[in-house]
């Protein structure tokens, strides 16, 4: 019998409660006791802490397991914005990590699930002395989508359903209107949920952040479409991430105005934190299933500081610290001064080549 803590840190996104709700039943089942940290960091670092929940078999309600959220809640921004080398200089820092190790270990805990996105693995491996005493096991959560060395992250599915839902409602005024949308997708630095969700929904451009587009060839895209077709509404995405020279605030926003004065009718739409929402899909609940099911079984087998990947169709661990190495060193937007390891759609993406074929405009492709 081993203690294990499971935590949700970082933004939410939907099948946080089905992996929690898996690793409860699966943890239980081989004889564990699975406690709950609450309201991520928070929860360790507070005043009072460490305020966690007992989950047991009833712990989190069935309705609750297959709805987006965090039935353990993620905390507030606070102890993640914390400026990272301003707080090191005056050991606000040393402080910070020297009261989670504390609390943490008072917990007596044998493992720690750590279910976060790039921002929290990034940090959990700077701060890995917090963990020590613990075997160190984490799940790649996030919609964006930018975690190396795994081909799916938790929530991610449903996150492009709730994008296409919200873009399928829209094109509908679209039509009344004779007007396009330029819809503002999150996904922070990275364009994979503006491209999954643009195929999906049949946009007619999909701007990202990892190919370079040129707006005259988008409005001369929009106009040959109205042209040849006589269509004169439909969706283009633009990710959060896309940045165009010359220009300074949200790209749906610049993209709009460049279109306005191409003589292009058309209106802005930012479906933000929706995308994070909306019952879980079943491929995100089946990812959450697998995952937790090998998160056990690395428990089990007395692994430590390893990440969970999905690797071609099934779920293997590898160490945190190759998930480090692999991606590319950015400088997180929501923690100051702390670097993450990032994941960008790679250029022989599978669909790619079929946006193309489909006459989307994802920018300029040699
Ligand atoms: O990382 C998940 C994410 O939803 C990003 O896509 C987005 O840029 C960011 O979090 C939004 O953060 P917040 O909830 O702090 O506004």
């Amino acid at each position: 019998m081993k203690r294990i803590g499971i935590m949700t840190t970082g933004g939410d996104c939907s099948g946080l409660n089905s992996v929690i709700k898996r690793l409860m039943i699966g943890g239980n089942a081989r004889g564990h006791q699975l406690i709950g940290i609450l309201d991520g960091t928070d929860g360790l670092t507070a005043p009072g802490a460490p305020h966690t929940i007992d989950l047991t078999t009833d712990a989190l309600p069935i309705e609750d397991a297959r709805m987006a959220g965090s039935f353990l809640r993620n905390g507030n921004s606070a102890s993640h914005t914390l400026n990272f080398e301003s707080a090191k200089k005056n050991n606000q820092h040393d402080k910070f990590t020297a009261r989670m190790k504390k609390n943490l270990e008072s917990l007596k805990l044998d493992a720690f699930v750590l279910v976060g996105g790039n921002g929290s693995l990034s940090m959990a491996n700077l701060t890995r002395n917090v963990y020590a005493r613990l075997q160190l096991i984490a799940i790649p959560k996030t919609i964006d989508m930018d975690i190396p060395l795994t081909d799916k992250t938790i929530g991610f599915d449903t996150a492009v359903q709730s994008l296409t839902t919200f873009c399928d409602q829209l094109m509908l005024t679209a039509r009344s209107h004779h007007r396009w949308f330029v819809v503002q997708a999150m996904g922070r630095d990275v364009g994979a949920l503006a491209l999954s969700a643009g195929v999906s929904i049949g946009a007619d451009a999909i701007i990202t952040p990892e190919i370079k587009f040129k707006p005259e060839n988008l409005a001369a895209h929009i106009k040959k479409i109205q042209k040849n077709t006589g269509r004169d509404y439909g969706i283009i995405i633009v990710a959060e991430g896309v940045r165009v020279r010359g220009h300074s605030g949200k790209p749906a926003e610049i993209i709009s105005r460049l279109l306005t004065r191409a003589g292009i009718n058309n209106r802005t739409s930012f479906p933000s934190h929706i995308q994070r929402v909306g019952d879980t899909s079943a491929a995100d609940r089946l990812l959450a299933a697998q995952m937790a099911d090998c998160a056990l079984n690395a428990i089990d087998n007395g692994e430590t500081n390893m990440m969970v990947a999905y690797q071609n169709g099934e779920c293997r661990t590898v160490p945190l610290i190759d998930m480090i190495d692999a991606g590319e060193v950015m400088e997180d937007p929501n923690i100051p001064d702390m670097f993450v390891s990032n994941a960008f759609v790679p250029a022989d993406h599978p669909l790619y080549p079929v946006a193309i074929n489909m006459d989307i405009y994802i920018g300029e492709i040699k």
